[in-house]
């Protein structure tokens, strides 16, 4: 049987469709086995830890954010801050914006910022702000202080509220040390 050149050439269209769509699919899915997998470690070690320590709700290791602290790269968490400039500064003895200047928040007693007027909620938590805390507030604003006037969602991914957290302790004359 012989192809007419137009049929070889539809062929080849086909295969060559085939080959993008598959690879595509096949990548995604190595991906997609690669991020659940990573979680799956992530939440072991994280439910470890807590086992080990006994400790629950605030001081777990939300999506393992805690874990990445030291290897995170600084640069990452200066992006991410973009997200918070509108409404943060991040400079010693810079005014507020619509949310307290962020100078030295780790470690600071919650709702503390001088001069700046706080909700019931941020400034009814009492305690100071951990990593843990930060990493909880960070990650749902909303459920971690109900009722609290920072309109924002939160970070979903782990690795972004790391990367803040490491710029936010980085915003200080001295760093508390790291978990
Ligand atoms: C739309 C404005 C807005 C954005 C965006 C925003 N915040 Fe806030 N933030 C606020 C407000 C307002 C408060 C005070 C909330 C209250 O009193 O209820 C606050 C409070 C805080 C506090 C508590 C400070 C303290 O002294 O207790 C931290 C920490 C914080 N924000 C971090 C961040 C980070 C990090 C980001 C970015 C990832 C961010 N915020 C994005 C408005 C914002």
């Amino acid at each position: 049987m012989r192809f007419s050149l137009l049929e070889k050439f539809a062929a080849a269209v086909l295969a060559a469709l085939w080959l993008v769509w598959g690879s595509h699919t096949i990548g995604e899915a190595l991906l997609h086995v690669d991020d659940s997998l990573v979680n799956a470690a992530l939440a072991a070690v994280t439910a470890e830890r807590s086992e080990a320590t006994g400790t629950t709700g605030e001081s777990a290791d939300e999506g393992g954010a805690l874990a990445m602290l030291a290897s995170v790269d600084a640069e990452r968490g200066k992006k991410v801050f973009n997200k918070c400039k509108a409404c943060h500064t991040p400079g010693r003895g810079a005014a507020h914006r619509i949310g307290p200047n962020l100078w030295d928040v780790v470690g600071r007693v919650k709702g503390g910022a001088e001069g700046f007027k706080f909700s019931a909620s941020l400034s009814g938590l009492g305690g100071e702000w951990s990593y843990e805390a930060l990493n909880a507030f960070l990650t749902k604003p909303k459920d971690f202080a109900p009722g609290n006037k920072m309109t924002f969602p939160g970070l979903k991914k782990a690795g972004d509220r790391a990367a803040v957290i490491v710029y936010l302790r980085s915003l200080s004359d001295s760093p508390s040390p790291l978990p």
